[in-house]
């Protein structure tokens, strides 16, 4: 049966990120008030091939829920058999990722490349609403490029074929990630369209949030600064119930997040690529200490989970000292 996966009024949503989502980061973004998780995208072609990498990207771990699965694909059979496969793990909702800018998939019609054929990018949500036993979510951006911002049009296409909420990234395609995000678009979206509508692009702080929710859009997803500052999911819903802001995570906090963090690499990473991973994050775990910059330069020179943790430990000791 399909169920409601918003859980609840203003969802604050951790963004999918390739390399980035996976387990132990989605776990730590739910401790920290993520109110829902994404994975990685995932190739639904690959997924088909039983590629155990792919495979692997779209576990998820009862403690996750709301937990969506993101696929790519440009062919809708394709998609339809990846939908059988995830669903298997059962994930709150799935997400079609109709938003990738990267040159390799565009070329494959995947991502953003939908955007330039609207009659197959209805085609495969239609086909995935149809086959999913839980809700089907589309992820995208405005168009293709300037001159063809379709955004109104999708969400139109997007809502008819079934889908029960639509994410924006306030960019196009071919901005990839330069000049502003433009969220005039999530109030036009929402006059058009009566599903969930939820905001993305620069959200960086508890007041851009208040801010998006406040064009009147249903739920906030943030990507890069929950990079360097999973702690945002918490203070911006502080933020959204009393209007105050609330004080930056203290330097023990953010060890003890690190810790943990690499804890879970452990349990699902090997001992290599979980160091490669943790990487992306220290330079918020470690904002604030004494010589931050030189820690960050020796901690990324580590390649070993165990190695990590002791020198994070000699860290904090010294930290603890001079502080
Ligand atoms: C490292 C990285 C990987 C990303 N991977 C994905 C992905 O797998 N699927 C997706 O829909 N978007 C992906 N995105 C885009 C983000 O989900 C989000 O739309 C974008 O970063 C804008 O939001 P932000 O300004 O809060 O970061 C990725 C972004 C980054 C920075």
């Amino acid at each position: 049966m399909k169920t409601n996966f918003l859980n609840r009024d203003t969802p604050l949503i951790l963004a999918p990120m390739d390399d980035v989502t996976d387990i132990p980061f989605r776990r730590i973004c739910r401790q920290l008030g993520a109110d829902i998780v994404m994975t990685e995208f995932t190739s639904c072609e690959a997924l088909i091939r039983g590629i155990p990498k792919s495979l692997a990207r779209i576990r998820i771990q009862p403690d996750e829920h709301p937990v969506g699965i993101q696929l790519f694909g440009s062919r809708v059979e394709s998609m339809e058999k990846a939908v059988d496969i995830a669903s298997q793990l059962q994930p709150d909702f799935i997400d079609i990722n109709c938003g990738c800018w990267a040159r390799n998939h565009a070329q494959r019609g995947e991502g953003a490349a939908l955007l330039k054929d609207l009659p197959l990018l209805e085609r495969i949500v239609a086909a995935v609403v149809k086959t999913s036993p839980v809700p089907v979510t589309v992820k995208t951006r405005l168009g293709w490029d300037q001159n063809s911002i379709v955004i109104l049009d999708v969400a139109r296409i997007v809502e008819q074929a079934g889908a029960q909420a639509l994410t924006i990234h306030c960019r196009t395609r071919n901005q990839a990630y330069k000049g502003a995000a433009d969220w005039q678009w999530l109030a036009k979206v929402k006059a058009t369209i009566s599903i969930p509508v939820i905001g993305n692009g620069d959200v960086q702080t508890p007041v851009d949030v208040r801010a998006m929710l406040d064009l009147g859009c249903d739920g906030v997803m943030i990507g890069r600064e929950a990079i360097i500052n999973p702690w945002i999911f918490k203070m911006s819903r502080h933020y959204l119930e009393t209007g105050e802001e609330s004080a930056p995570p203290s330097p023990g906090e953010r060890f003890q997040i690190c810790l943990q963090h690499l804890n879970l690499a452990e349990q699902y990473k090997s001992p290599r690529w979980g160091t490669v991973h943790l990487r992306k994050h220290f330079i918020g775990y470690i904002r604030g200490f004494p010589e931050a910059a030189h820690i960050r330069s020796s901690l990324f020179k580590i390649n070993d989970l165990g190695i990590l943790r002791e020198t994070l430990l000699a860290y904090q000791d010294h930290y603890l000292r001079v502080v």
